[in-house]
C-alpha cells in the first residue's frame, strides 16, 4: 500500500496568508497542517509516501520533513507544475505507484476519531475501492454521492438542489488502475482533472464503494480561516484535557517501532519547545 498526500494548490480562499506561505505549512494549533494528514497515513502503517507540491514549496517541505527518515518513513517529493486538479496526482505518480494500490489524502483535510482508523483498515482489508463520506449541512459546497441500499447511484459535484447530504471527504482508496484511468480524463470546464471524473470511471465499472463516517469522527476541510480556527480549537481542547497529542509524528513513529529510542532522544535534545520536548520525553519514559 502506497500513500499520497496532496499538498500543492493555490489556497486562494486563504488570501493573503498564502501569498508567501503554502496553506499546508500554516499551523493548526501547535503543528503544521501537513502533520495531521501525514499522521493518518502513519497510523495506518503506510511508510512509502509521495508528497505532491508546487515547485516553489519543495525546499520548505524538505526543511520540515526531510526524506521522512526522522519519522521512519520514506517521502518522495513529486512536483506539480500547476494545480491541475486532484486526479492529476495519479498521473504524476504513475511511476511511484508502479501499478500498486494507494491511499490518497488531501493535505488540507483534518480527520479525528478512533472509529476512522477501524473503518479505513476494514476498507483496506476488503480490497475494495473506497471513498469515505460524511454527512454535511451544506452539501452544495462539496462533491456528494447519491445512494440506494448501500450502493452509490451517482456522484454529483457541488449539487444545486438538495439531492444528498453525503459529502465525499479527501480520502481515496483506489486500486492499481488509478493512473491508467486518470490518464483518460479530459479537463473539466474549470480546466481541472477532477477527482469526481476518476471516481465516476470506477463507478461505471461497478468498482466503487463508500463508507459513511458517523458522528464518532470529526472531519474538516482546512481550506478556510474558519475551519482552521475550529480545527485548532478542537486539537487544543483534546490535547489540554487528555495531555495526549493529535498528529505528533515522532510519537507515532516511535510507537510503530519505526524509530529507535536513541533517535527519539536525539530529536528531544534538539527540541527547544519546552512543551513538545516534555511530551516526547514522557513517551520514552
Ligand atoms: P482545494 O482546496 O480544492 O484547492 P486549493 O488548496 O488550491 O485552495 P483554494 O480553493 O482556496 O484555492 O485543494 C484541495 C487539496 O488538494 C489541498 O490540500 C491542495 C491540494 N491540491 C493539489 O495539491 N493540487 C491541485 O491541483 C489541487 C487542485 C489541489
Amino acid at each position: 500500500m502506497k500513500g499520497i498526500i496532496l499538498a500543492g494548490g493555490k489556497g486562494e480562499r486563504l488570501y493573503p496568508a498564502t501569498i508567501a506561505v503554502n496553506k499546508h505549512l500554516h499551523t493548526i494549533f501547535n503543528k503544521p497542517m501537513i502533520y495531521y494528514p501525514l499522521s493518518i497515513l502513519m497510523l495506518l502503517k503506510i511508510k512509502d509516501i509521495a508528497l505532491i507540491c508546487n515547485p516553489e514549496d519543495e525546499n520548505l517541505y524538505k526543511k520540515l520533513l526531510g526524506n521522512g527518515e526522522k519519522f521512519g518513513i520514506k517521502l518522495t517529493y513529486v512536483i506539480q507544475k500547476s494545480p491541475k486538479g486532484l486526479a492529476d496526482a495519479y498521473i504524476l505518480n504513475r511511476k511511484f505507484l508502479k501499478n500498486q494500490r494507494s491511499l490518497m489524502i488531501l493535505g488540507d483535510n483534518f480527520f479525528y476519531g478512533a472509529v476512522l482508523m477501524k473503518e479505513i483498515k476494514k476498507a483496506i482489508n476488503s480490497n475494495s475501492n473506497m471513498i469515505f463520506c460524511y454527512e454535511v449541512k451544506n452539501p452544495s459546497n462539496f462533491g456528494v454521492i447519491q445512494t440506494k441500499k448501500n450502493k452509490i447511484l451517482k456522484i454529483i459535484e457541488k449539487p444545486k438542489n438538495n439531492i444528498s447530504d453525503l459529502a465525499i471527504t479527501g480520502l481515496y482508496l483506489l486500486d492499481n488502475n488509478s493512473s491508467k484511468y486518470a490518464l483518460k480524463i479530459k479537463p473539466s470546464k474549470r480546466g481541472e482533472i477532477e477527482i469526481t471524473s476518476l471516481l465516476k470511471i470506477y463507478l461505471e465499472k461497478k468498482k466503487l464503494k463508500f463508507t459513511k463516517l458517523g458522528r464518532g469522527v470529526s472531519w474538516l476541510d482546512l481550506g478556510t480561516f474558519k475551519n482552521m480556527q475550529e480545527a485548532s480549537n478542537l486539537v487544543k481542547i483534546i490535547e489540554d484535557r487528555q495531555g495526549r497529542m493529535i498528529g505528533c509524528l515522532e510519537e507515532i513513529a516511535f510507537n510503530n517501532n519505526w524509530i529507535t529510542k536513541k533517535s527519539l532522544k536525539k530529536i528531544i535534545n534538539k527540541t527547544k519547545n519546552e512543551t513538545y520536548r516534555t511530551y516526547l520525553q514522557r513517551i520514552i519514559s
